[in-house]
């Protein structure tokens, strides 16, 4: 594949923005030329705003590129039983490729049990213990999302990865967990720090690559950040009826060298990387 280079915005003394907004449509458009057909089943249980935002996202973007949808929105008092059922359903489905339960599950329902039954090769998420395996054994396999989006980001302006200390902030099994074995399996040398981690600017402050996924605005502040690093923010928290994500956007940009807006930096690659597993399942 030809590298990708992202439309870059370089000020006075500022970092470049790597503009996810623009990788991301570059990528959909080679997905899109590569004529790929494959359809995916995607799940949303309950009506939270967040989340059928994001389905919506997905959905749309899925249809751009000439890839299927069936969409199943299921009432918030759904039984678990009822969305076994459905998940035992799609995955005996040959015409379903790909299966995407959108998170977070009504409480009444185990997210975990609900993921695991998920057929691996239609495992667009990654969520299941066979591809989280495979990630962590640095073999092949389908994986999340939002760091394989990260990962693409930090290509895509020639990170080297190899000897270089990444330092990720979160531990989820979405994002903080896949993101660190990713960078690790890449030669990076990884920290991973979270809300239990005594001196976190000590940590951050060693970040040649600094992936933050928390979910607080500010977390990451200027002294925070070793000069010349790359910042990824993966955050996504609203303000004052904006986006915003975890770092100090406009101090931050003054020391580093690489820094990812929101809106517009992690979030539309993780929905073109949601197309990519897809288009992947047919093969695996
Ligand atoms: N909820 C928040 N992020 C994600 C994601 O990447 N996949 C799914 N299925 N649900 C989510």
């Amino acid at each position: 594949m030809d590298k990708i280079i992202p439309k870059q915005v370089q000020c006075d003394g500022h970092a470049s923005i790597i503009d996810g907004k623009a990788l991301a449509g570059k990528i959909r458009a080679e997905l899109k030329a590569a004529g790929h057909k494959a359809n995916l089943a995607v799940v949303i249980v309950g009506d939270d705003e967040a989340s059928h935002v994001y389905v919506r996202a997905k959905i749309r973007a899925a249809d751009e590129v000439g890839l299927g949808t069936k969409l199943f929105e299921l009432d918030k008092k759904t039984a678990e039983v009822e969305l076994v059922k459905l998940i035992e359903k799609l995955n005996k489905d040959k015409s379903v490729d790909g299966i995407l339960v959108q998170l977070p599950l009504p409480k009444q329902i185990n997210e975990r049990k609900v993921l695991a039954l998920i057929d691996s090769r239609k495992d667009v998420d990654g969520f299941t213990a066979k591809n989280a395996g495979q990630l962590f054994l640095g073999e092949e396999g389908l994986f999340p999302c939002t760091p394989c989006g990260v990962i693409e980001m930090l290509e895509s302006v020639g990170e080297t990865f190899k000897g270089r200390h990444a330092v990720v902030v979160g531990r989820s099994n979405i994002v903080g967990k896949p993101m660190a074995m990713m960078l690790l399996n890449k030669g990076c040398t990884v920290t991973i720090t979270h809300s239990k981690t005594v001196d976190l600017t000590m940590h951050t402050k060693m970040a040649d690559i600094l992936v933050v996924a928390v979910g607080k605005r500010n977390l990451i502040t200027a002294s925070m950040v070793k000069p010349g690093a790359t910042v990824i923010d993966v955050g996504i928290n609203r303000y004052e009826g904006k986006l915003c994500g975890d770092v100090d956007f406009d101090a931050v940009r003054d020391i580093a060298a690489y820094i990812t807006p929101v809106p517009g930096g992690v979030g539309p690659m993780t929905i073109a990387m949601v197309l990519k597993n897809l288009t992947k399942t047919i093969k695996v």
